[in-house]
């Protein structure tokens, strides 16, 4: 079939690849280039069992995807001929205050019950056991299952293999509006318009803008995250993997680059970086990673996470035909979601 992919950012280069890859010709329209929305400002971290709890029906939808991560990656590398940097070495969640400790206790409860491994640390013993936090901590919960991910070698790795497997990529291309037929389904960019079998709508925050026979594609809010790109001090020990606090969380790159994120902020389209977002994230990672002071700040990344009004991600036919396929609404889980999104896309697309 001849697919139309509106979006280059994580979900939309996911779908692209995996429809290609499937034997499909498909071009993909982005407004600004691959990458350059949401997912500029990702830290890549893979942990469904800190971004949903019990109950909440993100958390099956996100620990599905992480379980099909070490094939997606390990066939991208394959595909794309490219080093995509990525690694399962777990989460290390800080308690600051007793009722961390009490929340953190109950979660390893609750993950026991589940079958998922994770271990306490006592303050000295995680210390020991990742010596760049802070002496202050009262404990830490480490849940190896989960890991990180490089979202520009991702990014870039997907719109390769796409390209390798005859998928073409056009930016800057903005598409306003969507038309579908019983036949086929009409994209217009500005004063022209492309035809297909089926378009992907992976728009993210920008989903609402695009009309999807005349109606917006999806129901979704801006949230805006900063990101600081700090390079670590030489001298101090880099802490090994994601640590996680009630107020940021750090990623380690092999480089010496330290990610850390990220604000949450209701600001409509607004992708500047500010004074207080740099402070802000400064001081919640200076509470866990003393070192982090010491640290040379390389950049401020924004990005704006699509927040879906309805709560949860939005991925299938849109009601008005199954001609549009939507995969939007990933707010915080873009990145983990990736497999299980391009998945259910060219199931939808080929249904
Ligand atoms: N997934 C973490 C964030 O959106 O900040």
């Amino acid at each position: 079939m001849n697919v139309i992919v509106i979006g280059a950012g994580v979900i939309g280069a996911s779908a692209a690849d995996a429809l290609a890859g499937a034997g499909h010709a498909v071009h993909v329209l982005d407004m600004r280039g691959p990458g350059r929305g949401a997912s500029q400002a990702s830290a890549g971290v893979l942990a469904p069992f800190i971004e949903a709890h019990d109950g909440d029906p993100w958390l099956d939808l996100c620990v599905e995807s992480l379980s099909l991560y070490d094939a997606f990656i390990e066939g991208l590398r394959v595909r794309s001929r490219r080093p995509v940097q990525y690694q399962r070495s777990g989460t290390f969640e800080v308690a600051v205050s007793p009722d961390d400790v009490a929340r953190l206790n109950a979660l390893r409860a609750w993950l026991a019950a589940r079958g998922v491994t994770s271990e306490w640390f006592d303050g000295a013993a995680a210390k020991a056991f990742e010596p760049a936090i802070s002496a202050a901590a009262l404990g830490a919960l480490n849940i190896p299952l989960h890991g990180f991910v490089s979202v520009p070698d991702l990014v870039g790795a997907l719109t390769h293999a796409a390209s390798l497997a005859g998928a073409s990529f056009e930016s800057p291309a903005e598409a306003v509006s969507v038309t579908s037929s019983n036949a086929s389904v009409t994209v217009s960019i500005g004063s022209r318009s492309l035809s297909a079998d089926a378009v992907v709508v992976a728009t993210g925050s920008w989903s609402s803008r695009v009309k999807v026979n005349g109606a917006p594609a999806a129901d979704i809010r801006p949230i805006r995250g900063q990101l600081l790109h700090l390079k670590w001090p030489e001298d101090q020990a880099m802490p090994q993997r994601v640590v996680w606090s009630p107020r940021c969380y750090t990623v380690p790159w092999t480089d010496g680059s330290l990610l850390v994120g990220a604000t949450v902020e209701d600001v409509g389209f607004d992708e500047r970086s500010t004074v207080s977002g740099v402070h802000d994230l400064m001081a919640a990672a200076g509470d866990v990673l003393p070192a982090v002071w010491r640290a040379t700040l390389h950049e401020v990344r924004v990005g704006l996470r699509p927040a879906p009004v309805g709560g949860l991600p939005i991925i299938g036919p849109s009601p008005s035909s199954p001609r549009v396929i939507l995969a939007t609404g990933h707010y915080r889980n873009g990145v983990l979601m990736a497999p299980l999104t391009a998945k259910k896309v060219v199931e939808a697309v080929e249904r």
